[in-house]
């Protein structure tokens, strides 16, 4: 369905009676036509972004006024996990990056194809009717290898970049898969078929404590041996690099330590995730720009774990407790964004571009600008 077709179908379906009636959805038509329910500044902003960049840099937006402050001369997709904004679309598509919907389904549904077309029209009838470039697919859920919702996931990715790539001139459908394809967290997908029938796939990686096996102990969130070990294990599927963008995190976990040993072990609470005995969902989320503000008041100083390459401070809270938090900064994300230019990824992309401090005051300025820095690829850099 097109956007003219579409906004007639939803004047139609409270149809205006009558001669008057008629000549106003004429009206109507006409001004849409026109392109006058663009709601940028220019017509031209709310065309659909054709330009397919060499290196995406992917960004994930979850709302909140301050993507103004984004490194925009980067940013190739926008994902908009928060409320839609028309400003960001016009002004990503001012600078010529896409701005996608984020789309999540229940799996026991999509095992009906008609469930799966009528998903997919909606979605595909709202990225319209909000001039937006295309759609990133965020399913976590579990999934078992012999149900019939792991071939329905990937007949449900082909068909809606089937249907985006056919309804909206050059967009663009990605789907997001965690740091390993070796069923992390019970999620068996066909990540083959999956990266066949999308434009690219979402490495998310991070949340990697998400099944502790050993010892319960607060590690990194990304450690560097364990990253790169889930894109060799893509590779090695036969999956081409360049549908592969690794993303990296922009916040770290705060973890409570029930011992905090002299040598930095945080012993942490059984907290068991689908079949493993810890978890990550033991430590609490927190953006690097909370923690850029707490590390100076931490116990330890700034830490850099040299097995994981990584770095992470403790801390004593009010009540008296030590915590440990783990994190991502500047230094581990170069390191580990080296291997896309070695291997030829796609590009690289976080969760999420609002973690870091905007507010403009010098320190954060810097901090801001060296995160946003390291994503460039390696060559032009130096
Ligand atoms: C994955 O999906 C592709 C495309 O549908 C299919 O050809 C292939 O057999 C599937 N692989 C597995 C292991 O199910
Ligand atoms: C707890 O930490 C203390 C040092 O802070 C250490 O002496 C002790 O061995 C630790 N206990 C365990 C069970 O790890
Ligand atoms: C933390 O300490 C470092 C080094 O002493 C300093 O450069 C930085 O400004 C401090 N950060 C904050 C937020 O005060
Ligand atoms: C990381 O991988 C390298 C190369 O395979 C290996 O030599 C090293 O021991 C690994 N480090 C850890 C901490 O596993």
């Amino acid at each position: 369905m097109s956007r003219l077709q579409l906004r007639r179908w939803r004047l139609l379906s409270s149809p205006p009676r009558g001669i008057r009636g008629l000549a106003l959805l004429a009206l109507l038509a006409l001004s849409v036509a026109a392109g006058t329910d663009c709601p940028c500044p220019e017509p031209e902003l709310c065309r659909p972004i054709r330009h397919h960049p060499d290196f995406e840099v992917f960004v994930f937006d979850v709302g909140q006024k301050i993507w103004k402050s984004y490194d925009w001369s980067q940013i190739t997709t926008v994902a908009t996990f928060g409320k839609y904004d028309s400003e960001l679309m016009c002004y990503a598509h001012s600078k010529g990056a896409r701005v996608v919907l984020k789309g999540d389904v229940s799996l026991k549904d999509i095992i009906d194809p008609a469930f799966r077309a009528s998903w997919i029209a909606q979605k595909v009838n709202l990225a319209k009717t909000q001039y937006m470039d295309g759609i990133n697919i965020d399913i976590e859920q579990e999934v078992n290898c012999l149900s019939p919702e792991y071939d329905a996931l990937t007949a449900l990715v082909k068909e809606t970049t089937d249907t985006f790539h056919r309804e909206i001139e050059g967009s663009q459908v990605t789907f997001d898969v965690a740091w390993s394809p070796k069923n992390i967290d019970r999620r068996c997908y066909n990540y083959t078929g999956i990266a066949d029938a999308c434009d690219f796939v979402f490495v998310m990686s991070y949340d990697e404590q998400s099944q502790i096996w050993s010892e319960c102990i607060a590690a990194a969130n990304a450690p560097y041996n364990q990253t790169l070990t889930g894109y060799n294990d893509y590779i090695k599927m036969n999956i081409n690099p360049k549908k592969l963008v690794m993303g990296v995190p922009w916040y770290g976990y705060d973890y409570t330590c029930l011992n905090l040993s002299e040598d930095h072990v945080c012993t942490i609470a059984k907290v068991p995730f689908r079949g493993a005995p810890c978890s990550d969902a033991a430590g609490r989320q927190v953006p690097y720009k909370m923690i850029m503000k707490q590390i100076n008041s931490s116990i330890s100083g700034n830490q850099w774990d040299k097995d994981q390459q990584a770095p992470y401070y403790n801390y004593k809270d009010p009540a008296g407790h030590f915590h440990q938090v783990w994190y991502d900064n500047p230094q581990s994300i170069s390191l580990k964004a080296t291997y896309i230019q070695n291997y030829g990824l796609r590009g690289i992309g976080m969760w999420n571009a609002n973690c870091l401090d905007y507010s403009g005051d010098a320190v954060a300025k810097q901090q801001t600008e060296e995160m946003w820095e390291v994503l460039k690829p390696k060559l032009l850099q130096r």
